[in-house]
């Protein structure tokens, strides 16, 4: 005879460096951890099936589709959602650079946008257009167009170099005394 009953598991998930430990089916996915069980919603869902890139989240700095994850398998891993990155007071340079090159409307694909977005860049902090649009080649978004997209991830990462330039000059003149 066989039982239909399906035993929990215990996992253990860093979330923005926080550490959550929990018993969870089997089948729970990742996008249902996160939302649900720890209430971080800012990661969204959209097609439910791998297809829009709304629900992506960092693990382990890879991005992954939080709807086709099962929270067991990012047992032991860290992962990173959108509210890793700033809060309305104190944004990340990503977010400035969305915020003010007009990269998103609705804002509902903008997390997975800016995740993506943060894995290009410390990948490749000096991407070309077909480099931006390969890796977001999977996000799907309904409202802007892209093209607001494309030129907030360049504005992005010059932001992102700016202070390491600035930095770099600094420490040019001051070889120069
Ligand atoms: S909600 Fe996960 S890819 Fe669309
Ligand atoms: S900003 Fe609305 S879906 Fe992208």
């Amino acid at each position: 005879m066989t039982s239909d009953t399906i035993e929990p598991e215990s996992i253990t998930i860093t979330i923005n460096g926080e550490e959550y430990e929990r018993e969870v089916e089997p089948r729970r996915l990742l996008s249902d951890f996160i939302r649900e069980d720890v209430g971080l919603t800012g990661t969204h869902v959209g097609c439910e099936h791998g297809a829009c890139g709304t629900c992506n989240v960092l693990m382990d700095g890879q991005t992954v589709r939080s709807c086709l994850t099962f929270a067991v398998q990012a047992d032991g891993a860290e992962i990173e959602t959108v509210e890793s990155l700033g809060t309305v007071d104190d944004m990340h340079p990503i977010q400035e650079a969305f915020h003010e090159n007009h990269g998103l409307q609705c804002g509902f694909c903008t997390p997975g946008m800016l995740l993506s977005t943060k894995e290009l860049l410390e990948e490749n902090p000096d991407p070309d257009r077909e480099a931006i649009k390969e890796a977001l080649g999977a996000n799907v978004c309904r409202c802007t167009g892209y093209a607001p997209i494309i030129e907030s991830v360049e504005a992005a990462a010059e932001r992102i170099q700016a202070p390491a330039e600035a930095e770099g000059e600094e420490l040019s003149t001051a070889g120069d005394d």
